[in-house]
């Protein structure tokens, strides 16, 4: 899918794929670099962290497996409520092992912030944790202290690079704004 897929549904490109690419090599460079070749489970969080798990993970020399989970916040419309539900829990036992969690937007920053209490409780021996995007409100509020973040996006509804509307637009390569009247319909 590329900016030419979606017309007048795109307002304007965020963050382009040249970008994210650049960006993930920095990342995968800092992250090798704390790990120093031990190895780490990366735990991707569904689904919008499907992309980076799949480019994070191709870039880094760092040992890793992948398990994945899904988990559904309790919310009103598009805020969560920070009460967390779990759809699809780890295949793995995290208990003893490095875990980098990896997600692609903080926004309250109250899934990570429950999910980093949940897996800890599991005894890991650390728990690190990467988002390739993060709103204002996860900036503001300190939920969570965040290891590595690849971008700061403004307080806009924003699509691409696993950022859904309505679980469309997942497939951009890059990160845009979606026009008003997609979501005044
Ligand atoms: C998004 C994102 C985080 C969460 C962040 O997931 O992947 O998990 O919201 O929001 P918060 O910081 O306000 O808690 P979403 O529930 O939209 O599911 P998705 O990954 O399937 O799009």
């Amino acid at each position: 899918m590329d900016a030419n897929d979606m017309g007048s549904d795109l307002k304007d490109i965020l963050v382009s794929e040249d970008e994210i690419t650049t960006r993930l090599d920095e990342l995968a460079k800092a992250i090798d670099a704390y790990y120093a070749g031990e190895e780490v489970l990366m735990v991707g969080v569904l689904r919008g962290s499907a992309m980076v798990m799949a480019d994070l993970a191709r870039k880094l020399h760092t040992p890793i497996t992948m398990d994945w989970m899904a988990v559904s916040s309790y919310g009103s419309g598009t805020k969560s409520s920070g009460v967390v539900r779990i759809l699809k829990d780890l295949t793995e036992d995290i208990m003893g092992r490095n875990v980098l969690i990896v997600e692609d937007i903080i926004d309250s920053g109250l899934t990570l912030s429950w999910l980093v209490q949940n897996l800890t409780s599991r005894e890991p021996k650390d728990i690190k944790i990467m988002s390739m995007f993060r709103k204002p409100e996860a900036v503001r509020s300190m939920e969570v202290p965040v290891d590595w973040v690849g971008f700061d996006l403004p307080d806009e509804f924003v699509i691409g690079y696993g950022l859904d509307y309505a679980e469309r637009y997942r497939n951009l390569p890059f990160v845009g704004t979606l026009a008003p009247h997609v979501y005044e319909k």
